[in-house]
Order: structure tokens, then C-alpha cells, then sequence
């Protein structure tokens, strides 16, 4: 661990995980526990609660859970650290130089390195943009017209016609190779000798995350060459699916929604004709993860994609991936124009407001687009258009909400509503299927189950009993070890759980989920260690520890007779084996 375990405590017992998470979401108190629609899976009908007592989250739709750190690590896209820090600072904590392990520090190091040379870099290119040579580029600019603060806001640059100003810059500035290399930002010459600048003669986007982190580049040529943009490659801080261009400005816009457009250059126009929610992908296909992102910030979106074939194509793949993460979408139109930047250069502002207050529901657009695509003059075309609508029509997953737009869609299109009702019926009865998320969401879960083998189950309900019954854990110390919990997984709460029992402190459940550092951990620790086990008596509650603990001790003796080929390991193993038949453990005579 990073910071001695009392801190990470402390700064955990200062932050009331019902408060922080009510900054983001709404929550209801129900019992013992608060409820509310869960942040990370789209659902209508809240699955996902808090329990104060516990402080711990967990939401029954999607499996996600965990303790004030998980939640500010799933909701604000940090590493165990740097929620550590931001808790600290919420709850005035001034952390000390943090202790870690070698590997942490250089992973943590290598991650701020990597920032860091980014940073330069964008400083690097926007000075050259004002420099002498970056006067032809001022000029193109200016031929876009885009004003001066706008590509200061958004920190446009410049990389110079030279093949190798940029590596030189930052090798004067001593940064290590491999890590420019890494955030390729110079590429290996074939010669094998030296390198060169990945990007030249070009106009610079640097692509920032929510935190105004450089993480990336979009540089575009000045002219029309091929290719138009290049692009920084992955890198460990640039995953182009999770991130979106300009999010770091929208996300504080006063607008109610999110407008989602195509290019760098349709953000930047956008955001100077006022429309500060303009967003874009990183020249990928829009995806869930940025879905996801674009949730935490809005729950309304307007797609105003280009106005050319490959516009419609992704309007309509780009859909039901915002719908399916909970986002209220609405298309608009450009016409007369080839994409946002260039009507809003051409109409003005106020003309693309009017686009906006035109946009028409996911749905409607979908099922235009279908009626387009087929002759309903002709009998078999009507029927295959009907059998699309339906399908379109059951994605929605609201009930009250597919039978407005079921009537809507069969007034507007000229379809009997009784037909189309009849066929919606039908798909159902043949396939059972009424929408694709739920189906999503029980993939989901099954994955997470199936993370966990019989012997981590046994494992982890030995844990959980001690954590709900400490009473038994003096019984189950006389038999188990901690080493005997084979998985370094269950054995890190282990160690914990012994040495807090061994002290005569409390256990908390949110305690030992800060063992962990990544969030796939921490919701797999939540998950496995938070259902409540309830014995109906005395009898069955010895019956069960007796099974766990031998199920353990058989779990270790195949595992070591697997593994060793030491002969006296052997016959202790043996031994042991010849053992397990009389272990009889009696929580009666443990507990006075
Ligand atoms: P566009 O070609 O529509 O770009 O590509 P644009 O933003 O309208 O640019 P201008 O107006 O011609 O200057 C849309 C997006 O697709 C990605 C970029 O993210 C671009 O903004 N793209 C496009 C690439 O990554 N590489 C390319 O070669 C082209
Ligand atoms: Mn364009």
C-alpha cells in the first residue's frame, strides 16, 4: 500500500460515502439503506444502494460495488491514488510523501512521466504556432475563421516543418526515450539510426481528458494531404475509446444537453458559435465506454453527425449505444452543408439553434431511415419495413414509452396500429425478447460470477462468516492458517482480517475493499464478501464451518500434491489428509 493503512482509514472515515455519492446521484432512504438509479448501467428503476452503516455501495442490476474509493474511481476515471488524494483533500487531509512499493513507484512515476513529456509537448507546439514559422498557420486559422481565444481555449499548436525539432526539444529536456517513443510522439528511422518526429507540418489538437491532462494528438495537415488527420497512437494514458474531445469544456456547460459531432474542427466551431456542450470521438466509432463517460455529465444528448452517407451510417450505430447507457438521444439534421463547422460558419448561430430544437427522438429517425430504404408501395416491402419498425420499436425499453411511440410511429408512417401491435406480439411470444440491455446486463453479472472458482468460494465464505460472525473466528483460527488461503487474492483480506482479529478490533467490510487498488478487485471483494449468510440455527452454522474448513484444507492438499515434488511435503500432506476426516469443530465450547 501506498500510504500507511491508518490513512487510507482515516481519510475513508471522513468521507461518508452517502454524502459523497449524493453529489452525483440521487438518493432515497429506504430502511436501513439509500437507494437510487445506478451511475454505471442504465436502469429506470433504482438497484443500486448505500448502506451507511457498512459504507459500502452495491448495486444489484450490474454487480458494481464497493467502498467511497471504488466509487471515486469508477466515477471520476482515477487510479486508487489519485482518489486517495482527492478524498484527502475533500476531507482537508495534507498527505504525506507516500510509501510505496518499488513497482508502485515506478508505474506511478512512468504514468506521471508520460503526462508530463505530453504537457511539454503541447506547450511546445502552441509556442511554435506563434513563433515566425508558425505565421502560415495563423493564416489558415484565420481562413477557417476561427478567432484568436477560441484556439487559445483549446490550446491548438503547431509542429514545425523540421524532421526533428521536437525530439531534440524534449531530449534537451531529458526525457527518457522509450517513454517519447512510447507516447509515439517520434518513430525509429528505417536506417535503424535515430528518429524522427512523428508529427510534422501540421496543425496540433492536444486531446485532454476531464482532468485537463494531455493525454494525446490530433494534428491535421495544412493542405489536402493524406492522411487529412494523424493521430497519437494507445499509449498506457491514451485509450481513444474512453476519452472524448472537448468533454473537458462541456462537461460545465450550463446547457442541458450534449452535441455530439464527428471532427475536431466541428467541436471547435461550435464551441465559438456558443455551443460549449459540443463533444467528438477520437476518430473511432462512438463506444460504450464513452457513452458511459458522457452519462456522468449529461442525460441528453443531440447527435449532429456530417450530412453524408457515412454521417447517417454512424448516426444509426451510434444510437442505441448512447440509449442502452441510459442517454436520451435526439438527432439533428444539417442540411445544405457538409457537417456542423461548415453551416455554422455559412447560417450563423441562431440557424443552428433552430437545427437543434428540430432534432427528432432516436426512434423517429431510425424508423425515417428504414421507411427510406424500402418502396411501401409494394406490398413485400411494406411487410419488411413493418417487421423492422417492430424490432426498433422493442428496443425501447420502457413500456410506457414503446407504446407512445408504437401509436406515434403508426400514425406518422400509415401503418394500422393494430397490425403493428399484433407483430410486436408476436416477436415476443417466438423470441422472448423485449429488449437487448437486460440481456447485456445478465452478461454482465455472469462474467463476474464466473470469475470466482469453487475453491475462491470457499475462501471467500469463510471470510464473509467471520466478518458477520466474529464470535466464529477463534474456532476457525485453531484449523486454518492464513497461508492456507491458496489464493493471494483471499489471502491479502486474510492477513487483514487475522491481524485486526488478533488485535480485538472490528472488522468493516469497507476496510479491507481499500486493500485493493484496482476497481475490478475491489467490486469482485464487495461482491463475494456482502451477501448476508443467515443460519436458522446453531446446528447448520457448525455444519457449514466444518464443510468450509475442510473443503479448504482438501483445496490446499490437491493444490501442494499438484505442485511439489518434495518428499516430505509429501507425507505431510499425506498426513494431513489422514487428518481431515477428524476435524470437528464446535463453536459451543469456543464461545464462552
Ligand atoms: P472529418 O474529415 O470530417 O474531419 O473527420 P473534420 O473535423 O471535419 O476536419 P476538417 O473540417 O476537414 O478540417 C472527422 C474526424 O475523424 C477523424 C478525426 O478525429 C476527425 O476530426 N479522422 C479523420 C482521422 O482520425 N483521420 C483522418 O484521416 C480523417
Ligand atoms: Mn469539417
Amino acid at each position: 500500500m501506498y500510504y500507511p493503512e491508518e490513512l487510507i482509514e482515516e481519510i475513508r472515515l471522513r468521507n461518508d460515502i452517502v454524502n459523497i455519492i449524493s453529489e452525483y446521484i440521487q438518493l432515497n432512504k429506504k430502511g436501513s439503506s439509500h437507494f437510487g438509479l445506478c451511475p454505471f448501467h442504465n436502469e429506470k428503476t433504482p438497484s443500486f444502494s448505500v448502506s451507511a452503516d457498512k459504507q459500502i455501495y452495491h448495486c444489484f442490476g450490474c454487480g458494481a460495488g464497493g467502498n467511497v474509493y471504488t466509487f471515486i474511481m469508477e466515477m471520476e476515471n482515477y487510479a486508487f491514488l489519485e482518489a486517495v488524494k482527492h478524498l484527502a483533500d475533500k476531507a482537508n487531509i495534507t498527505l504525506p510523501t507516500p510509501e510505496l512499493s518499488e513497482e508502485a513507484k515506478k508505474k506511478l512515476q512512468h504514468r506521471q512521466q508520460l503526462l508530463e513529456i505530453n504537457r511539454e509537448t503541447a506547450k511546445y507546439f502552441y509556442h511554435q504556432l506563434y513563433s515566425n514559422r508558425g505565421s502560415a498557420v495563423l493564416q489558415y486559422l484565420f481562413n477557417r475563421k476561427i478567432e484568436k481565444d477560441i484556439y487559445k481555449r483549446f490550446g491548438l499548436g503547431y509542429s514545425n516543418i523540421t524532421r526533428h525539432d521536437l525530439f531534440q526539444y524534449l531530449r534537451s529536456k531529458k526525457f527518457d526515450l522509450e517513454a517519447i517513443s512510447e507516447l509515439g510522439l517520434i518513430i525509429p528511422e528505417k536506417s535503424g539510426n535515430g528518429y524522427f518526429d512523428r508529427f510534422w507540418n501540421r496543425l496540433m489538437f492536444p486531446i485532454l481528458d476531464v482532468h485537463n491532462k494531455v493525454i494525446g494528438f490530433g494534428g491535421r495537415v495544412l493542405g489536402d494531404a493524406e492522411p487529412k488527420y494523424l493521430n497519437s497512437p494507445e499509449s498506457n494514458i491514451y485509450n481513444k475509446r474512453k476519452h472524448l474531445y472537448g468533454l473537458n469544456i462541456a462537461r460545465t456547460s450550463k446547457k442541458p444537453y450534449a452535441l455530439v459531432v464527428e471532427g475536431y474542427m466541428d467541436v471547435i466551431a461550435l464551441h465559438q458559435a456558443g455551443f460549449d456542450n459540443a463533444i467528438a470521438p477520437l476518430g473511432t466509432a462512438f463506444t460504450p465506454e464513452q457513452a458511459m463517460l458522457l452519462r456522468r455529465y449529461f442525460t441528453d444528448v443531440v447527435l449532429a453527425f456530417d450530412s453524408d452517407q457515412a454521417g447517417v451510417k454512424a448516426t444509426l450505430r451510434t444510437i442505441p449505444i448512447l440509449e442502452r447507457n441510459g442517454l436520451n438521444v435526439k438527432v439533428l439534421t444539417v442540411v445544405d452543408y457538409k457537417d456542423p463547422d461548415e453551416f455554422i460558419k455559412n447560417k450563423g448561430s441562431a440557424a443552428f439553434e433552430e437545427l437543434v430544437n428540430e432534432a427528432v427522438q432516436g426512434v423517429l429517425y431510425d424508423i425515417t431511415v428504414l421507411r427510406n430504404q424500402h418502396d411501401i408501395n409494394q406490398p413485400d416491402e411494406k411487410i419488411k419495413f413493418i417487421e423492422a419498425v417492430t424490432r426498433r420499436l422493442l428496443e425501447i425499453e420502457d413500456n410506457v414509452a414503446r407504446d407512445v411511440y408504437t401509436e406515434d410511429i403508426a400514425k406518422r408512417f400509415g401503418i394500422s396500429l393494430n397490425i403493428l401491435k399484433e407483430q410486436m406480439k408476436k416477436v415476443i411470444q417466438n423470441t422472448g425478447i423485449v429488449n437487448h440491455s437486460n440481456k447485456a446486463k445478465k452478461e454482465v453479472k455472469a462474467k463476474k460470477e464466473d470469475q470466482e472458482d469453487s475453491t475462491d468460494k470457499i475462501q471467500s465464505n469463510i471470510l464473509s462468516l467471520i466478518i458477520q460472525y466474529p464470535s466464529f473466528f477463534n474456532a476457525i483460527k485453531e484449523h486454518v492458517v492464513v497461508d492456507e488461503f491458496i489464493s493471494p487474492f483471499y489471502r491479502k483480506a486474510a492477513e487483514y482480517v487475522y491481524k485486526q482479529h488478533e488485535k480485538g478490533n472490528n472488522i468493516q467490510l469497507a476496510s479491507i475493499i481499500a486493500l485493493y487498488d484496482e476497481v475490478g478487485e475491489q467490486n469482485r471483494i464487495t461482491n463475494v464478501l456482502n451477501p448476508t449468510i443467515k443460519f436458522e440455527s446453531q446446528l447448520l452454522e457448525e455444519k457449514a464451518i466444518n464443510e468450509l474448513v475442510k473443503a479448504l484444507k482438501q483445496a490446499n492438499i490437491d493444490y501442494y500434491s499438484r505442485t511439489t515434488t518434495d518428499i516430505n511435503q509429501l507425507n505431510k500432506l499425506i498426513q494431513m489428509k489422514r487428518q481431515l476426516q477428524s476435524i470437528n469443530i464446535s463453536l459451543n465450547s469456543k464461545e464462552d
